[in-house]
Order: C-alpha cells, then sequence, then structure tokens
C-alpha cells in the first residue's frame, strides 16, 4: 500500500515575505511516483489547487509516470500544452529553440543548457539553450555587469499557447541535472531599485492571488470586469518585439508582425480570457495575464449602484491602443512581483515542482556557460476546457 504523503511548508529564502506565503507553496514527502495511487492524485490535485506550488525532495520519476501524473489533472487533455507542430511560418515562434521533445513521450519536453553527452531518452545528444535575457529586453544588463553576477527575470509567463489551444492546468517540472554555482542578483532595472537574490538558474513564482488580494479597490474593479484578447499566433506576433527589463511586457516600438506577416489564423481560435481567473477549489481570483501576448481589453462598465468616483473606465469600453493595454495591464501586475512576493526555487538533482498554471506566474532567471549542463524535464497538457473569469458575486464584491 502507497504510503500516506504529508505537506510542510517550502523553504524560503530571506528575501520572501512569509505573510504573503502562508497558503503559497507546500513541500510534500512520502509520494513515490512508481506507486502513485487515484487517492494520491486526488489529495495532490486539490492542496494544488490550495497552495500554487508543490516540491517533492529526492524524486525519481519516468517521462511516461511524469504524463501520468500531468494528465491526471485533467483526463480529457492529451497533447502538449504549446502542441508539437512547428511549420512553417510558424517556425518563428519565439518557443521554439528551447524545447526538445521526448520522442517516445512527445507530451514531455528535455529543456536546460548545455550539450548532453550520448544518447538521452531517445534524442542524440541534444544541444540545450537556456534563455538569456539579452535575447528578448530591449536594454540588457552590460556583459561587465553580468560578469558581477547581475541577472533578470527572462519572461514573465504562463505556460499557454493563447491561441487555439486552452492554457493548461499544471505543469510539472523535474530537475535530472543542475549545474551548481553562485547565487545572482536579479535587476528589476525600471527605476525602483528593486532587485532580488537568485539562485543560479532559479526558477522564480509569483502568485495571481496575491497580485490580486494587494490591488487597491479601483485596480481589483477594473480587474474583475476586463478581459485580454490575445494576438493570434502570440509568440509569432511578438518575435522581433523586445521585452521591459522586468521582464513583465513589451516595450512600445511597433515591431508586432502585421496581419500579413503572421502564420494563417481565424478568428474563432483567438483567446479572449478575463483577467482574474477563479481558481476551482478554493474560489479566490487570481490575477493571470500573459502581458507579452496581449493585444486589446474589452472592459465592462461598472455595475449598476456601483460608487463611480474614483473608478477606472467606469463606462467600459475597447482598449486598442497596445501602449494603453500594456500600461493598464503593468499597473494590476508589477506590484505582484514586488521582491518579497517572489518565490525563487533552488533547484536540487531530484526536485520534481508541480505548479497550479492557472494560478501564478513564473519566470526563468539567470546566465550559463556554454559548459554547464542542466537539464530538466517539463510537461503540460493543453487543457480540456477555458479558465473560468469571476462570478456575478465577485464582480459584486469587487466592482
Ligand atoms: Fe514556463
Amino acid at each position: 500500500m502507497a504510503s500516506a504523503l504529508t505537506f510542510h511548508p517550502i523553504p524560503l529564502p530571506p528575501s520572501a515575505n512569509p505573510a504573503y506565503f502562508e497558503n503559497v507553496g507546500r513541500r510534500v514527502e512520502g509520494f513515490d511516483p512508481a506507486q502513485m495511487t487515484p487517492e494520491q492524485l486526488k489529495e495532490i490535485q486539490e492542496q494544488l489547487y490550495k497552495h500554487s506550488i508543490l516540491l517533492f525532495k529526492n524524486t525519481k520519476i519516468t517521462p511516461k509516470q511524469q504524463f501520468t501524473l500531468t494528465k491526471s489533472f485533467d483526463e480529457k487533455s492529451e497533447n502538449y500544452g504549446h502542441g508539437n507542430n512547428k511549420t512553417g511560418k510558424e517556425k518563428s515562434s519565439i518557443l521554439h529553440p528551447d524545447l526538445k521533445t521526448i520522442p517516445h513521450q512527445p507530451q514531455v519536453q528535455l529543456i536546460g543548457n548545455g550539450k548532453v553527452p550520448g544518447e538521452y531518452e531517445g534524442l542524440d545528444s541534444p544541444q540545450l539553450k537556456h534563455p538569456h535575457h539579452n535575447t528578448f529586453h530591449k536594454n540588457p544588463i552590460s556583459a561587465e555587469d553580468e560578469e558581477k553576477g547581475a541577472t533578470r527575470f527572462y519572461r514573465w509567463h504562463i505556460d499557454a499557447a493563447l491561441y487555439n489551444l486552452s492554457p493548461p492546468k499544471v505543469t510539472t517540472l523535474y530537475a535530472v541535472s543542475v549545474p551548481k554555482g553562485e547565487p545572482q542578483t536579479c535587476r528589476y532595472d525600471d527605476g525602483t531599485g528593486d532587485e532580488l537574490k537568485v539562485p543560479l538558474g532559479g526558477t522564480c513564482f509569483v502568485s495571481g492571488k496575491t497580485m490580486f488580494d494587494i490591488l487597491p479597490a479601483e485596480l481589483k474593479s477594473l480587474a474583475v470586469r476586463t478581459k485580454v484578447r490575445y494576438a493570434p499566433h502570440p509568440y509569432v506576433w511578438m518575435s522581433k518585439a523586445h521585452a521591459l527589463p522586468t521582464g513583465l511586457g513589451i516595450e512600445n516600438e511597433g515591431l508586432e508582425l502585421s496581419q500579413e506577416e503572421l502564420p494563417e489564423w481565424e478568428g474563432s481560435k483567438v483567446k479572449n480570457y478575463p483577467i482574474c481567473w477563479k481558481n476551482p477549489v478554493t474560489g479566490e481570483l487570481h490575477v493571470q495575464v500573459h502581458p507579452c501576448g496581449a493585444q486589446a481589453l474589452h472592459i465592462d462598465p461598472l455595475p449598476a449602484g456601483a460608487k463611480r468616483e474614483g473608478a477606472l473606465y467606469p463606462d467600459g469600453g475597447e482598449v486598442t491602443d497596445l501602449k494603453e493595454v500594456r500600461e493598464t495591464l503593468y499597473k494590476i501586475q508589477r506590484p505582484g512581483i514586488a521582491p518579497e512576493l517572489v518565490y525563487p526555487q533552488d533547484w536540487d538533482e531530484g526536485d520534481l515542482v508541480l505548479f497550479h498554471n492557472r494560478g501564478l506566474l513564473h519566470s526563468v532567471v539567470g546566465a550559463f556557460k556554454p559548459d554547464q549542463l542542466r537539464m530538466f524535464h517539463q510537461c503540460n497538457l493543453a487543457a480540456s476546457d477555458d479558465p473560468e473569469g469571476p462570478d456575478a458575486k465577485d464582480v459584486e464584491r469587487y466592482a
């Protein structure tokens, strides 16, 4: 019989404010992927929705077991969250170079850095490349500062195609090989002076629920009334654009691809998602926006009887000016990535992390040397449904 699972607080770095992490993150003991039971999977799902991040130490998990675990969150899901067909014009997607698909389990991707020696899981000595912010940010940090250990958040995001496919419910990340190195300093470089000590190549997480909870009333009201329309093929659309120094969105340079330059697309596959996604277990609201892919906002007017004084867009409206779209989203999201709200996962080999992809944002940080070998297995599955937004009661409460 499988042993009982126990749940413990995750280890927080000194930079994190424990007051915001009471319900965020749990370390799980007693789980063996080779002997997972339906009861355990049910418990893991419930805990994930309550705590957003589950960390399992010293784990051994095969790609097939990882797929089974991931799929248990949505039995009707089957395919990798971004799909596996990157052909024709879709080849220019900015996600393309970072992923190597494991041939015998194509929903699981090998990601990381360096050249894997020899055959690995059916791949012939795959060459991996950790994303470096200087390929994406408009004004990267200087080589000199990088030498001294400075880095950036590469890109805050949800794992989601944001076109045609629905956002995965969970992402599972399994650390196979982790190079050791000195911690780095992640700089925000947005004039605030904010910075954060991060482990080399750590994965940073922020709670979408906290991002909502800390907003002033007028931004909560706007958040529960607004839907984001994502660009068709957003990762192709933004492929020539550059990111803000915080990695939380795109600079306004007019570099997005025009409609004619995009791969063929259909209006019915374009995604419109509420800013706030409702947690299926707790009922709480999480600000869940992938700021880079946002193209327009649809804002509902204030409900009858709501206080108009101080309200933003009291009569609602369509925002199609990209600068205004981005500035509005940034106001809602930037407070939620403050250093004290970030959980940077300091990876050890054998760590398995499950995160609620519809309840938080994440970003990689750091820069590796070409010979530093980092190998992770990543799995997420395009969901069988779309996320729910705020219900009538939420709108009544916050609008
Ligand atoms: Fe990701």
